[in-house]
């Protein structure tokens, strides 16, 4: 896999460096919000920092959470990769949510598993942290199983989500057409080390 180039990677455009909290979460690919809000709502003591890259969702997700005036909760326009490059230090995220991911048939390594990012990524995160990852693509899942088992060696949980589950919008929609869903729960061990760590 080729090296990842943090340096080589501008700020996004009007970025804003979020305030570092204790107890941070990042959501990547956050669509119109709707887990990012929920779980804002429900963890009024974690912050929440939701990404979202496609200008027509994230100004559906902005609308919204402006209007349930939620100080634990940060909506943010711009590609993941350069925003994480410049938003966080290391160890500073106490998980990410990756949820319903694109799943990028015709180029399988710009898959979040895949990509030399996620080393990065990796390295933003605390000791203990966890990667939620879920999808109703099977194979998707197996792929990233095996890489966060090989590749990344880490410990990982999968899970079957349950047909009642309605984080996002993409959820409700798969389970309403009775598609299986899942999702790999990935932790970052101890002493774990990245070639970003400083
Ligand atoms: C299939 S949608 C899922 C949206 C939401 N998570 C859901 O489950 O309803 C994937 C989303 O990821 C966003 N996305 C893909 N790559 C991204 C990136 N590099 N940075 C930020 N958002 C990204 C896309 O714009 C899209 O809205």
């Amino acid at each position: 896999m080729r090296e990842f180039k943090p340096r080589k990677l501008f700020k996004p455009r009007d970025f804003i460096s979020p305030q570092i909290m204790s107890c941070q979460y990042l959501e990547i690919g956050a669509g119109k919000g709707m887990h990012a809000m929920q779980f804002a709502q429900a963890n009024p003591q974690k912050h929440l920092i939701a990404v979202e890259r496609t200008r027509n969702k994230f100004e559906v997700f902005a609308e919204r959470a402006t209007a349930l005036e939620l100080e634990n909760l940060t909506p943010v326009h711009a590609d993941a990769i350069p925003y994480v490059v410049h938003a966080f230090p290391p160890n500073s995220l106490n998980g990410v949510f990756l949820l319903y991911p694109n799943p990028e048939p015709k180029s399988t390594a710009q898959r979040w598993l895949n990509m030399p990012f996620f080393e990065f990524l990796l390295s933003r995160m605390k000791d203990g942290a966890e990667v939620v990852l879920a999808s109703n693509i099977e194979s998707y899942i197996d792929e990233a199983e095996q890489q966060t088992k090989e590749l990344w060696q880490l410990p990982v949980e999968r899970k079957i989500i349950p047909r009642n589950s309605s984080r996002t919008h993409f959820e409700v929609k798969y389970l309403e057409r009775g598609e299986l869903c899942q999702e790999l729960v990935m932790t970052k061990p101890r002493g774990y080390q990245t070639r970003f760590d400083d």
